[in-house]
């Protein structure tokens, strides 16, 4: 079955073409990050204008690059699969009319896919043996942070998420705070880097920042009492006069990224504990961070667990993982009745089968 995936719940105006849910044909992304880098942040108005202009060129450009790398010179397709939320509203009506409209046009069957569980297939990719089930999942990106159990059929149980801000929401916030810049995660990541591997860690100067609710007996997180703390920290900055500029943003990046990995490794493995799972699989922008992949490494290895994370470029938003959860979660919906929902989250109270649910 080949997919045709359309991806627009943020700033990227993505297609990808995508056969059996695994095998990447086409993947094409355009993105207005570079433009909202000088704000600092997203600007939704701004990033669905820019989708509205790139939505056809890039789907173009997907059934041509599906022409050259598959047999299917054809442009032949069998369902067309559209992130229906959760994300900005402006820019998810711009994915979702556009398939709407493809779907009257040729007749195809239209796969609504709710966007975090596309960060989860991003684990199904491009595999010849796909992960074991059931499964714990940890969804980490610019807006969400969750804790699911994937069962053997695919259904999913939400275990804990944050009850303030995501992961990669911290990431971005306190780089802004620093002054990094935008997307915050990839430059506190680089940052931390630099004092990890500079003569800078041997500096006797350390700073310890929170792990929110590491302890707690539940699969919960919150990020925001970290961010006021890194506040504090930032406003505290003559203390580390014997440091510059530079070296007071590595210290904190290194600290804000070793809380932040601390407190995801941590919870997975408890539910890892709880669950008696066969596998773990990570998704969302955030899951692209090298120190939490290492962390997850290092204690998923002493286990009878396979530890599966996508490529850096599946982590973050595309429409092949679209396209891979429309093959796997096969839910077609009539054209005619279906609209984004900004705000499709894996709620608790829909515990046990998250599958996005339209009126028809
Ligand atoms: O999944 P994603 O591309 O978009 C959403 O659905 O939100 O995630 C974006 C988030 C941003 O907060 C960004 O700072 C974070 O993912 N991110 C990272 C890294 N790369 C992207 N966070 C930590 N380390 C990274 N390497
Ligand atoms: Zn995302």
């Amino acid at each position: 079955m080949i997919i045709l995936g359309i991806e627009t719940s943020c700033d990227e105006t993505a297609a990808a073409v995508v056969e059996n849910g695994q095998k990447i044909l086409a993947n094409v992304i355009s993105s207005s990050e570079s433009f909202h880098k000088r704000f600092g942040g997203i600007i939704p108005e701004k990033a669905a204008r820019e989708q509205i202009k790139y939505i056809i060129p890039v789907i173009n450009q997907a059934l041509k690059e599906m022409a050259v790398t598959s047999k299917n010179q054809r442009g032949l397709i069998d369902a067309i699969a559209v992130t229906a939320g959760p994300g900005l509203i402006g820019s998810l009506l711009v994915g979702v009319e556009t398939a709407k409209t493809l779907s009257f046009l040729f007749q195809k069957p239209l796969i609504p896919v709710n966007h975090l569980m596309g960060h989860i297939y991003a684990n199904f990719l491009e595999l010849t043996n796909l992960p074991q089930l059931p499964a714990i999942c940890l969804v980490v990106s610019g807006g969400h942070t969750d804790l699911l159990l994937m069962n053997k059929n695919h259904t999913f149980k939400h275990l804990g998420g944050t009850r303030d801000d995501a992961a990669g929401e911290c990431f971005d916030k306190c780089a802004r705070m620093l002054g990094l810049g935008y997307p915050g995660g990839p430059v506190i990541q680089k940052a931390a880097f630099k004092f990890h591997s500079g003569k800078q860690a041997i500096i006797n100067c350390k700073v310890k920042l929170p792990r929110p609710m590491m302890y707690e007996k539940n699969f919960d997180f919150s990020f925001s009492g970290l961010k006021t703390a890194v506040l504090t920290l930032v406003r505290s900055k003559k203390k580390f006069s014997h440091l510059s500029i530079q070296q007071f943003n590595n210290l904190l990046a290194f600290e804000i990224q070793e809380a932040i990995s601390d407190v995801l490794t941590y919870k997975t493995l408890k539910a890892v504990e709880k669950f008696q799972v066969k596998s773990v699989l990570i998704g969302g922008g955030v899951a692209a961070n090298q120190r939490l992949r290492k962390k997850l490494q290092a204690k998923c290895q002493k286990l009878p667990i396979k530890l599966f994370v996508p490529p850096a470029k599946l982590c973050t938003d595309n429409a092949a993982v679209t396209a891979a959860t429309a093959f796997f979660q096969n839910q077609p919906v009539n054209w005619r009745y279906l609209k984004p929902n900004p705000s499709l989250y894996f709620l608790k109270s829909l515990s046990t089968n998250l599958k996005p649910k339209y009126s028809a």
